[in-house]
């Protein structure tokens, strides 16, 4: 009560309660949409499947005392770079693209400095600008709604110090050459160039293997979209080794949880077969997950799923949410990541 009282003194002193950093203030605020989330949802290009039987099987081995240790995400990381062909130092897991946006502009990112970024794309880019800097500056699609190269080119100034781009795009489905992102890094070396590969299984085309010789460059992915583990919240950067040292250092220690951890592997082993659905577009051609390894031996419930037909859609399935696309779907997109119904799995 005396310490009630004595704030109560303080404030009508005029002593006034404790704020934000003025960034935070001024910062806009992602609101998640609640409504509609018992039934699919083509706006958060979940893969509404499920993600491999394998990654289901180590699921179910996970012990007790596994739980109550801090999750170690070093050996994953070397695990992860070999699957790459990266070094561990130019691998950081992160808890999904999300936090590693986050991070990128935790490190990179002073009030004054410029950030670019196209415009409609992802809007986690927007919140975590704006947590460090005012100075966004968006280059606006046109109405082909495709990437504005030579204007996003004209953008960068010597101010820019972060430049993300996501290829393929959400919500526009957009794709930018691994030339033209080459030409951006080139252009403007004083900036971390972020490529967002979140759909990188639908689109085929990567910048990953530039990691290392391009400096500036940093390759972010996820395993929410076509692995199917949103929910357990993974992702990764790679870039050159000194880059993502400076991430690392703003990153919690123990920002991955344990059970992404553990079925990492296994998401990984999928990875293939993954990719190989996304490309071959098996799952445009007949509706079903093809009759799966994983689904096969001994897990009838995998077996049963694997049989269901499913509904798909994709990065462009996006746009049925975009006014200006009027709900178009571009079949090129096309891909595991909108796939399916919910109740393909909740129905187990
Ligand atoms: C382009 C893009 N990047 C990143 C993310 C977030 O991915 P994560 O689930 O790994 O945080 C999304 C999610 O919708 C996305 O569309």
């Amino acid at each position: 009560m005396a310490v009630l009282a004595e704030v109560e003194k303080k404030r009508s002193d005029g002593v006034a309660l404790p704020q934000p950093r003025a960034a935070v203030l001024a910062m806009p605020e992602y609101h998640p949409p609640l409504a509609g989330r018992e039934a699919l949802r083509l706006d958060f290009n979940e893969n509404t499947f499920a993600p491999s039987p394998r990654v289901l099987a180590k699921l179910q081995k996970l012990t007790a005392e596994g739980l109550t240790v801090y999750p170690e995400r070093e050996p994953l990381e070397r695990i992860v770079a070999a699957h790459f062909g990266l070094q561990r130092e130019q691998v950081l897991l992160t808890n999904g693209v999300d936090e590693a946006i986050h991070l990128l502009c935790c490190a990179f990112l002073d009030e004054g400095d410029e950030a670019l970024i196209c415009t409609p794309t992802f809007f986690m880019y927007d919140v975590s600008v704006g947590m460090m800097t005012s100075r966004l500056k968006r280059v606006q699609t046109d109405d082909s709604l495709e990437f504005p190269f030579e204007r996003f080119l004209a953008a960068i100034t010597p101010k820019t110090k972060l430049i993300m781009v996501a290829s393929p795009n959400n919500p526009t489905g957009a794709t930018v050459s691994r030339e033209h992102l080459l030409a951006i890094a080139a252009a403007a070396p004083q900036a971390v160039l972020m490529v967002d590969e979140a759909y990188f299984h639908f689109h085929g085309e990567t910048t990953l293997g530039d990691v290392g010789s391009v400096p500036n460059l940093i390759v972010a992915r996820t395993f929410s979209k076509a692995y199917g583990l949103a929910s357990l919240r993974i992702g990764m950067l790679a870039g050159d080794a000194r880059l993502i040292s400076y991430v690392r250092k703003v990153s919690s220690p123990y920002n991955v949880n344990g059970v992404a951890l553990a079925v990492l592997p296994e998401a990984l082993a999928e990875g293939a077969r993954c990719a190989d659905v996304a490309e071959r577009g098996e799952l445009r051609a007949d509706g079903h997950w093809p009759a799966a390894q994983g689904a096969g031996r001994g897990d009838a419930r995998a077996r049963r799923a694997a049989a269901r037909p499913v509904e798909r859609s994709g990065v462009r399935g996006l746009c049925a949410h975009h006014p200006r696309r009027g709900g178009a779907c571009d079949a090129r997109d096309r891909g595991a990541a909108g796939v399916a119904r919910r109740d393909a799995v909740d129905a187990e």
